[in-house]
């Protein structure tokens, strides 16, 4: 039973099986059976051909985990770039891609509101979910004190009103103020036809999704962000590959941005526009592109190495963190001074939030043998992640300069595996972080 289903799931809505989801999928199909009626011999074929019917089954096995303010780092960045697009242009707009309840967009206009109402005025919110429970309980704007965990008081008081026991309702700035639509992600890029977006918020919910279903969803966010516009992940999610992805630049784990050129200009993001064709500027090829130049020091590893590290890297990129550090380990024990090895190791530390021991990771990629300025970045963001904020700044300055006095299009990654970038790049990603952090 329920193998037709499973297909259709994985190839019509990208949904990715996942362990143990056998007895959760018998359940949701036969709770759709007997909400239709269905005749038993041909309720498998049925569901599968009817989107409505499948779409019913996918929503009875989503993760509609959620909570205000929740990884409250990145929807301050998403508020800073939402200010910035008002200051420039004089409205701004979002969407928050799987948005479970809506506690993801409301904190993003609670955070707007709390900097200024008439910011939060002329933001425009949009927010999505396949699950239409969650949409229901969005629209009515009233959550349970689960939904509120971690919420300050001050916060309470601020954007909630207590309507009962275990209930509150968000006040009137924010209330009706979201746009949520009972869709998915996929038919909802389609919906939104030419219309672009200053922030993307797509966080925890690609690890539910295929790769193919993943890409997808990637390629049409990437074509809706505007001109220094943001798309946000959580830094468990995994990330597209940069090389299939010219037009998004990494400016912080989960925390991708529109290509931004020294001077401010954009210079592949809008290129990349869906149905623009534009030319690549030659001065920006992708830094992947080229050969790897290795830095002083590093020593030349067998392919038999490189490709174990690959390997690990993908296992990260698909989102199984521990796995990935857990082989890298291995790889560092037999070669711990191994740049690349070091490097990579500390990035997935990162993602997975042990700070100290990524910074040490970091650290060592420049006592190997000269300082990488992508390393460097890095480990700017596990200090700022340890509170040790001046610091961080201290070295995001020194790292503005140096990257300052290279050619635009000088590969700044070394070596390193996943390290491409050039220098405009990551001056981009350093700037940001300075505004963010100063
Ligand atoms: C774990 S929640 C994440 C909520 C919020 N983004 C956050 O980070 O707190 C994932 C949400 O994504 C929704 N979802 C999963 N796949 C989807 C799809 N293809 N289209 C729309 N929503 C989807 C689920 O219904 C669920 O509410």
């Amino acid at each position: 039973m329920s193998a037709v289903i499973e297909a259709a799931l994985q190839s019509r809505l990208g949904f990715l099986a996942r362990g143990g989801w056998q007895a959760e999928l018998m359940r949701a199909v036969s709770d759709v059976v007997d909400r239709h009626a269905l005749a038993s011999e041909s309720a498998e074929t049925r569901i599968a051909d009817d989107p409505r019917l499948l779409r019913e089954v996918a929503e009875r096995l989503t993760v509609a985990e959620s909570y205000f303010f929740r990884q409250n780092d990145q929807l301050e960045r998403a508020r800073d770039v939402l200010i910035g697009a008002i200051e420039r242009n004089g409205s701004a707009r979002f969407w928050s891609a799987g948005c479970s309840r809506g506690e993801e967009p409301y904190s993003v206009l609670a955070l707007l509101h709390e900097h200024s109402p008439g910011f939060a005025a002329r933001t425009e919110a949009w927010a999505t979910d396949i699950n239409a429970e969650c949409i229901a309980t969005a629209r009515a704007g009233v959550y349970s004190a689960w939904s509120l965990r971690g919420v300050t008081e001050g916060r309470k008081v601020t954007h909630f009103e207590t309507v009962g026991a275990n209930a509150y309702a968000v006040k009137p700035h924010l209330a009706g103020k979201v746009n949520f639509t009972h869709s998915t992600i996929q038919e909802q890029l389609v919906q939104f036809g030419a219309m672009q977006f200053d922030v993307i918020l797509f966080r925890n919910v690609g690890i539910y999704l295929t790769a193919e279903a993943r890409h997808e969803v990637w390629t049409g966010m990437q074509g809706r962000l505007s001109r220094d516009g943001v798309l946000l992940m959580a830094s468990t999610d995994p990330l597209p590959r940069r090389s299939l992805f010219p037009g998004l630049v990494f400016a912080n784990v989960g925390a991708i941005e529109t290509a931004t050129g020294a001077n401010g200009q954009p210079e592949r993001g809008v290129a990349l526009q869906a149905g623009t064709k534009r030319a690549t500027p030659t001065r920006l090829r992708p830094a992947s592109r080229k050969p790897l130049r290795r830095g002083a020091g590093t020593p030349t590893r067998g392919t038999q190495f490189e490709q174990r590290i690959e390997h690990a890297l993908r296992v990260a990129d698909r989102g199984d963190l521990v796995q990935a550090s857990s082989l890298l380990d291995a790889i560092v024990e037999e070669r711990a001074d191994d740049r690349a090895a070091r490097f990579a190791r500390g990035r997935v530390l990162l993602a997975l939030g042990d700070h100290e021991s990524a910074l040490r990771d970091l650290s060592s990629v420049n006592d190997h043998g000269g300082a990488v300025p992508v390393a460097d970045y890095y480990a700017t963001m596990c200090l700022s992640q340890l509170g040790r904020t001046d610091v961080a700044v201290r070295r995001l300055r020194a790292l503005e300069d140096r990257l300052r006095s290279l050619a635009p299009d000088a590969c700044v990654g070394g070596s390193l595996p996943h390290g491409d970038c050039t220098a405009c790049e990551l001056l981009g990603a350093v700037r940001s972080d300075l505004r963010r952090l100063t």
